[in-house]
């Protein structure tokens, strides 16, 4: 199998398993818990809640543990919007992931104002546009960092910046971006930023939420005193383990294995390029991610190829996992002016420190095959 699905989840580092292991046996206890196995437990939370802030410059205390991207970003929106109450003008952007888009939406239905940014033809927004949205009733400014879809970066650093000049909360989505960019929050202004453990090489189901100090920031849901009143539940303490490791690996491949992934990327491209001129790339190259290709091979159902690659043994994915299977051209590509036609025809291929030259090569091969299959040319 080559996996080239990367932004929809990754396989588990061997070592972040390991380190898992002992929570799921012998280390079963709640951290919540005075005796020896629940102070063991706490021990390896409190660890791992530092290597996580160690990965994006925060403090250790910033660091909330979630069940994962889509609980830390409703945390964070909902959060901000019962925290000012007379506040309810949200901005976003017409990009985002389902987490924040279908919140937003549900928003709306519950009366708040939202904005939504429009990006241009490459995916990026206009930071004269989005500094105008910046209202006194604005409760919230949520981004995605860099889209799952195309990878493509948003200006997180300066637009956090009109933010927090405006005293406007804002909240980064850095779920596709950690691991693959560099994230500092000692010098970018964001208030809350979100992060999943499965896109690192971590366990699925967990997650976190940066709250910068001083933000007070109501639970989504009530409960126990876990996580100093910020979120209730016992802790997800195997996945908690796994997550910190993971960020650590992250953080130290970052450096060295980055160029490498946006090479074999490029190389993808290129051959891509080469074999099917007529493709065409969406996303603005100057500004994206270094695993992620979109692209169209018009004429071609993007579903169909995706189960003729599928039978070849290459992952690959249409549009986000999360609408995968849904009849409706993706609307991030809609946003960046795709027709419908070809976003139907666009497949995302995103790849990790996992995988290799061979993986290229092979999946291009996989790519000649499955098109030769379905009986178009390129
Ligand atoms: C940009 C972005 N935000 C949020 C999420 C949701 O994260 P999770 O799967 O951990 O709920 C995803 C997952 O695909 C994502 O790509």
């Amino acid at each position: 199998m080559i996996y080239l699905d990367n932004n929809a989840t990754t396989p588990v580092d061997p070592r972040v398993r390991e380190a898992m292991l002992p929570f799921l046996g012998e280390n079963f206890g709640n951290p919540s818990s005075p005796h020896a196995p629940g102070r063991a437990a706490r021990e390896a939370v409190e660890q791992a809640r530092g290597q996580t802030a160690s990965f994006i410059g925060s403090k250790a205390d910033e660091i909330v543990f979630t069940g994962g991207g889509t609980e830390s970003i409703n945390t964070a929106i909902r959060g901000a919007l019962a925290a000012q109450p007379g506040k309810r003008h949200v901005v976003t952007s017409s990009i985002e992931h389902s987490a924040t888009k279908n919140l937003c939406e549900q928003l709306e239905r519950e009366g708040c104002e939202v904005t939504w940014l429009g990006v241009d033809a490459g995916g990026r927004p206009d930071l004269d546009e989005y500094k105008s949205a910046l209202r006194d009733d604005t409760a919230i400014v949520s981004f995605v960092w860099a889209n799952n879809e195309t990878g493509v970066l948003f200006p997180i650093g300066e637009m956090a910046r009109a933010a927090d000049e405006r005293r406007i909360v804002f909240h980064a989505d850095a779920v596709q971006a950690a691991g693959k960019i560099p994230i500092d929050l000692a010098r970018v202004p964001a208030h809350l930023l979100s992060l999943s453990a499965h896109k690192i090489h971590g366990p699925k189901g967990a997650g976190a939420l940066f709250v910068r100090s001083g933000l007070g920031l109501p639970p989504l849901m009530r409960g126990g005193a876990q996580e100093r009143g910020r979120r209730a539940g016992t802790e997800n303490v195997p996945g908690i383990v796994g997550f910190g490791v993971a960020a650590g690996l992250s953080a130290a491949a970052l450096g060295s294995e980055m160029p490498r992934v946006a090479q074999m990327r490029d190389d993808f491209e290129k051959g891509v390029i080469s074999r099917f001129p007529a493709a065409r790339f969406h996303g603005d190259p100057g500004h994206r991610l270094p695993n992620t290709s979109n692209f169209a091979l018009p004429g071609l159902a993007a579903t169909d190829l995706l189960a003729a690659l599928d039978r070849l043994g290459v992952c690959c994915s249409v549009g986000s996992a999360c609408v995968s299977g849904s009849p409706h051209a993706s609307h991030v590509l809609r946003a960046m002016g795709v027709d419908n036609e070809e976003a139907k025809s666009s497949l995302r291929f995103s790849f990790s420190r996992m995988n290799t030259g061979a993986d290229v090569q092979g999946a291009l091969a996989a790519l000649d095959g499955a098109v030769r299959r379905l009986g178009l040319g390129g």
